[in-house]
């Protein structure tokens, strides 16, 4: 099977371990590990993003299906504007520069967030990364970009707010479960687990909704740092969570 990234075959621990069928992923720190070794920023940025396709491999094998991270958030804007073009630019050469490889993994690229204030090139490159991806079937990439979860709340309660106004629903006839169908990507299941690494306990704005109850996993490494060995050991963890969604222990 072809590989992304230039990696040896590894094998994968399945042993005392659970894998999430939905995982969030916040991939936090970039700066910070540039910084660190006198680097711009931007490089942090760039070994980040080579290592998004080191997760995705990973995620792959292990059999997560959906994966969803947080590439670039509606407070974002406010970095410096060269960072923020060089994000930009980046998203736009690597949808591109990947998708063979993303390809031959079988993974399906979709994107979440508020597309409108997304430069136009950056648009287009994520329509025709989702449009050629749309059959894979092995796992799907959701690339949040301009995502910002309280917006996803807005934006559903507006929708629903339309409806009222044409007379078509009273508001007693809101659910939880018209609110979900109103998010910006309905189908996709709430993640069952959320990895942050770099050590910040926080989730800024990201999947505000859907993470009512995700477990947290939290680690000091930098994002660009973060492995398999990272990966196995959220999973690992993740196995031993009681997970009672307000009830009582089985
Ligand atoms: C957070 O680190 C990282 C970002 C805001 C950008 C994340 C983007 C990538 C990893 C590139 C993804 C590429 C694709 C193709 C989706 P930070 O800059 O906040 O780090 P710091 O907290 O150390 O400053």
């Amino acid at each position: 099977m072809a590989l992304l990234g230039n990696k040896k075959e590894k094998t994968y621990d399945t042993g005392d371990l659970k894998v999430p069928v939905s995982l969030g992923v916040i991939m936090d720190g970039n700066g910070r590990w540039a910084t660190n070794r006198h680097l711009p920023r931007s490089a942090g940025h760039k070994v980040g993003a080579e290592n998004l396709k080191e997760l995705c491999r990973n995620c792959v094998r292990y059999g997560v299906k959906y994966l969803t991270v947080y590439a670039f958030s509606t407070e974002n804007w406010a970095r410096p504007q060269p960072e923020v073009d060089f994000l930009m630019k980046l998203f736009v050469e690597l949808f591109d520069k990947y998708d063979e490889e993303l390809a031959e993994e079988g993974i399906r690229v979709r994107f979440t967030g508020d597309d409108s204030e997304l430069p136009k090139k950056v648009r287009e490159v994520c329509k025709t990364a989702e449009e050629r991806s749309k059959n894979r079937p092995n796992m799907q990439l959701i690339v949040a970009l301009n995502y910002g979860g309280r917006r996803e709340i807005l934006n559903s309660c507006r929708q629903i707010a339309e409806k009222v106004k044409a007379g078509e629903i009273d508001p007693s006839d809101i659910t939880e479960q018209m609110l979900s169908d109103n998010m910006y990507l309905p189908d996709v299941p709430d993640p069952e687990l959320i990895i942050r690494p770099s050590g910040e306990m926080r989730l800024s704005n990201f999947l505000l909704w859907e993470s009512a109850y995700s477990e947290f996993w939290v680690s000091d490494t930098l994002w660009p740092d973060f492995g398999y060995e990272h990966l196995t050991q959220a999973f690992r963890d993740f196995a031993s969570r009681d997970r009672r969604f307000g009830g009582l222990s089985k």
